[in-house]
This record gives structure tokens, sequence and C-alpha cells, in this order.
């Protein structure tokens, strides 16, 4: 969803040395003095001892009992305080849903809380009695399904004086859609996020953190909110002074701006309980794979030495090692049931770059229980690290682009791994599936947390280490 990807790749690159300089690097720790450091590590590896040693001596159900167990106090991170916006930051957007792109009108997409139109059509391709659990989800529906989710939130508080953490409901990426496009102004582009600053920042809660505390969810990538001059793509949001501290969940980061955080995209599959869970993973783990890899994406016809051109072609070569779904013309964001079933059908799935660094196509892969293979370490590395295991070789391969550019066969990779080694990685990517999906119901499922769930726990935590001594900036 953005214009031609060499233009915005120049855009980026420039973004990006301009952001590490002005933005905030802070690891954890880094501000605590050593002789605390060196007591903690000691507390940390007795406490290992000490379990590793009472493990021992447990009987073993007992051990996965205790492993499972729900925290003792839910809210122990703290709780979150919802602000109530002047409607026009929220409701009427939706109102207006068929206003919010200069194409066609949204209000299909973000109908049932944002999840979308159901799928029914997916019969045959998904077990029946999960057909219910998929809808054809858009994928800038985030702040939707953030919004109505945190409204019943366990954590939830009335009181602002008991708040931890304060959530700004403002649809920033709905607001800002039909600006992106054809001719508005740089300051048609801003107009909403201005607003919503200045309304925050005249709320009493504001001053106590200056911000610090607060967050808020921006449903589309990060470099859409990233303009720097007024010519280029996009609003300045995130540039604009009152958003210094103020925590972001997007769909795409940048790396190296610490109050971006990195949520996955929407996709289609909402559960409505554990058991909804537990049965689509049986499924993708049972699921007979046909094919060894697959990619689904378009070509950039007018683009010289394309990437994912090169990768169709390799794909083509592989015959009937790959399956290609091209999404030129239709484009495969709407989500078909022919992407599904290639995912289902493939142990691979190729994740190339599109016109930013992240797909949704990500999720979708994973979704269906298919490992995927990237080319750029942002594309899942750099961007999702609270909900993808730390280990990256464990669920994904890596190929470097430019290995790919150079002739080397990604069949031939992909092949050279062992079936035990596949269906090992295929494990992993299954057991990460629930912090991939947003759940159906609006408290969220019973026992498994879902990627809201670890999106809220994460953001409380920040708020949690934010109180350490040294983390905020300097007066
Ligand atoms: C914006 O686009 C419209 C329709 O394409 C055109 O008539 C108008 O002159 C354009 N305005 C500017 C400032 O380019
Ligand atoms: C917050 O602090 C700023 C600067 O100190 C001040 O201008 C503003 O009026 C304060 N806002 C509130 C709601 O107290
Ligand atoms: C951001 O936080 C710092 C303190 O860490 C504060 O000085 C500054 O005013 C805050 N920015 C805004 C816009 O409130
Ligand atoms: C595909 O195969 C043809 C014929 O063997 C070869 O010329 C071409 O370089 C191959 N393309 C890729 C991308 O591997
Ligand atoms: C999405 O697909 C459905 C069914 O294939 C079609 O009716 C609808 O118009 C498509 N929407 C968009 C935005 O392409």
């Amino acid at each position: 969803m953005l214009p031609k990807s060499s233009t915005v790749s120049a855009k980026l690159n420039s973004i990006e040395r301009k952001c590490s300089s002005n933005t905030l690097h802070l690891p954890p720790f880094s501000f605590v003095p050593h002789v605390n450091r060196l007591w903690l590590l000691l507390f940390i590896v007795s406490l290992q001892i000490t379990i590793i040693f009472m493990a021992r001596y447990l009987p073993l159900h007992h051990r996965r009992i205790h492993v499972s167990s729900p925290e003792p106090h839910p809210c122990s991170s703290g709780r979150i305080y919802v602000y109530n916006l002047p409607p026009v930051f929220n409701q009427e957007l939706l109102d207006k849903c068929d206003e919010l792109n200069p194409w066609s009108s949204s209000c299909e997409a973000l109908s049932n809380g944002g999840l979308g139109r159901k799928a029914t059509s997916l019969s045959g391709i998904v077990p029946e009695e999960l057909i219910p659990a998929w809808y054809w989800t858009d994928q800038f529906a985030m702040e939707i399904i953030y919004h109505n989710r945190i409204l019943d939130h366990k954590c939830r508080t009335m009181e602002p004086d008991s708040a931890t953490a304060f959530y700004i409901p403002f649809y920033a990426g709905l607001a800002v859609g039909k600006y992106l496009w054809s001719n508005y102004s740089s300051k048609d582009r801003d107009r909403y996020c201005e607003m919503i600053l200045k309304w925050v920042q005249d709320q009493p809660y504001w001053n106590q953190s200056g911000g610090w505390d607060h967050f808020m969810t921006m449903g589309r990538i990060t470099w859409d909110f990233r303009r720097s001059k007024n010519e280029d793509w996009g609003s300045n949001c995130i540039y604009m002074s009152g958003m210094r501290n103020i925590t972001r969940l997007l769909i795409e980061r940048n790396p190296w701006d610490y109050f971006d955080v990195g949520v996955p995209y929407p996709s289609g599959f909402h559960p409505r309980s554990d058991s909804d869970i537990l049965q689509w993973q049986n499924f993708v783990r049972n699921r007979r794979r046909k094919t060894l890899f697959c990619f689904a994406g378009a070509p950039r016809g007018a683009v010289k030495n394309d990437f994912r051109g090169l990768l169709l072609s390799q794909c083509k070569n592989a015959s009937g090692l790959c399956r290609a779904v091209n999404c030129a013309g239709t484009g495969c964001s709407n989500g078909t049931s022919a992407i599904l079933e290639t995912f289902l059908d493939s142990d691979f799935c190729l994740q190339p770059r599109g016109d930013s660094f992240t797909r949704r196509s990500i999720f979708d892969c994973m979704i269906a229980g298919s490992i995927p293979v990237f080319f750029w370490h942002r594309s899942a590395y750099l961007q999702y690290q609270w909900f993808l295991p730390s280990e990256s070789k464990s669920y994904s391969v890596f190929i470097h682009r430019d290995e790919v550019k150079t002739g080397r066969s990604i069949k031939n990779v992909l092949e050279s791994y062992s079936i035990e080694e596949v269906k090992k990685m295929r494990e992993k990517v299954i057991e990460y599936i629930p912090k991939l999906v947003y759940a159906k119901p609006e408290k969220g499922l019973e026992s498994i947390k879902d990627a809201f769930d670890v999106a809220i726990d994460g953001v409380l935590k920040r708020n949690k280490e934010h109180e350490q001594p040294g983390y905020k900036w300097r007066r």
C-alpha cells in the first residue's frame, strides 16, 4: 500500500539514517551500577540452582502443572486506564467507513468489531467446526481490535489514579488512510494527530509522566507516520514533539526506535476458545504437505532486478517442489482461499520484503504451520520480539538476499534440512501460533494468551521498567 518501492526504499534509507541519530536506545539495566548487576546475577544463578534442585524431586505431572499455572496476581504488572476520547478520534471514523480510502468503502472490511466479513468460503479447506472462527480481516484493522479488547480487559481501571498505563484509543491509521493518497496536503495528513496530541496533553494525567506511561495503537507501518519533508509520503505524527514518550504498537516498527513496538498483523483466524486453538494446531500439525516451498506475491514488473521476480522464477524452476500464487492484479491482502491452501500445503513459505520490510503474509504463513524463509533481518527478527522465539533458527530459515541474487538455489538450501529438522521447526511455529492470532471474544481466551494479551502484558512490563532510576530522558 505504498508508492513505487524504489522511491520508498530510498526514502526509508534516508529516514533510518535520520532516526538513528534522534531516537532513544535504551537497553534495560544499562543504567544500573555494576555492583547491583553482580548481585542480580548471583541472585538469578542461585535461584536457578534452587529451582533445578527442587524440580528433580517433583513428580513429572506435578512439574507440568507448575509450569503452566497462571500468575498468582493477574494485574500485578499494573492497571490500564482507557481514555474516553471525543468520538471524532475513533467512532466517527468508523461511522464514515465508506470515506476511509479513495477507492472503495471499508465498511465491510471493518465490520464485526474489526474482524471483517465471515470467511464462509473456506468450507472444505479448514475443518468445518472452525469455519466460524475465520474472517476476511483487513490488515489495517488492528486499532479497532485492540480498542474493543481493552475495554473488556481484566486489568482495566476506571480510576486514573490507580492506573500504571494510559491507553489512547485513537484510530491513527484509519484517520490518516485516505490522506496518504491523491494530492492532499501535508497539513491534511497531520491534522488528526495534532488534534489528539493537543487533547491528551491537556489531560491532568499527562503531566505526571510526560507521556511515558501512555500508549496507543497505530494500525499501519511506522513509515506512514514518519514524513520528514512536506512533499514526502505519510504524516509526521511520530515526529511531533508530543509523541516523544508515547509507546506505539505498530504492525511494522522502526527497529531503531525504542518507542515503536511491532505487533502481529491481524490475519484471518480468530479463535473463539482454547479448544479452537488446540484443534487448529492439530490440524496444521497433521496436514500432509505436498510441496517443499511456496511463494505468494506479486512481482514488480517495472522494477529492475526485482527480488520478488527472482523468487518467482526460482519457484517456477523448482517445478513440482514450489507452488506460486501470483498476486498481481487482485492483490493478496484481501485474503483468498488459494493462499491459505498454498501455505497449508507447503513446508516452507518465502517471505521477501514487500513495499515495506514486513508483510501480513508472514502471519498467514505461520498460522498455517508453514516455516517462513526470510531474506531481510528486518522482516521479522527485529520486529516482533515479544511474539516470536528468540532463537530465529528454531522456527525459520534465513537466506541473505545477496546470496539469492548471486544465484544461490533456495530449493537446495531447503532440501538440505532433514525431515526431522523440518518437523522440529514446524513444531516451534505451531507452538507460537497463539501469540500470532487475535482471539474473537472481547474477554480473550480462557487460559491461552493471544497476540493482544502478549502486547498488553509487554506494555505493562515496560511501564514498570520505566520507573527504574535513570530510565527516562534527562531533563
Ligand atoms: C488535486 O487533484 C484534483 C483532481 O485530480 C485536481 O483537480 C487539482 O488541481 C489537484 N490539486 C493540486 C493542488 O494539485
Ligand atoms: C502540563 O504541564 C505543562 C508544562 O509544564 C503546562 O503548560 C500545562 O498546562 C500542564 N497541563 C495540565 C493539564 O496541568
Ligand atoms: C518526555 O519525557 C521527558 C522526561 O523524561 C520530559 O522532559 C518531556 O517533557 C516529555 N515530553 C513531552 C512531550 O511531554
Ligand atoms: C531457471 O532455469 C533456467 C534454465 O535452467 C536458468 O537459465 C535460469 O537461470 C534459472 N533461473 C533461476 C532464477 O534460477
Ligand atoms: C475481496 O474479495 C471478495 C470476494 O473474493 C470481493 O467480493 C471483494 O470485492 C474483494 N475486496 C477487495 C477490496 O478487493
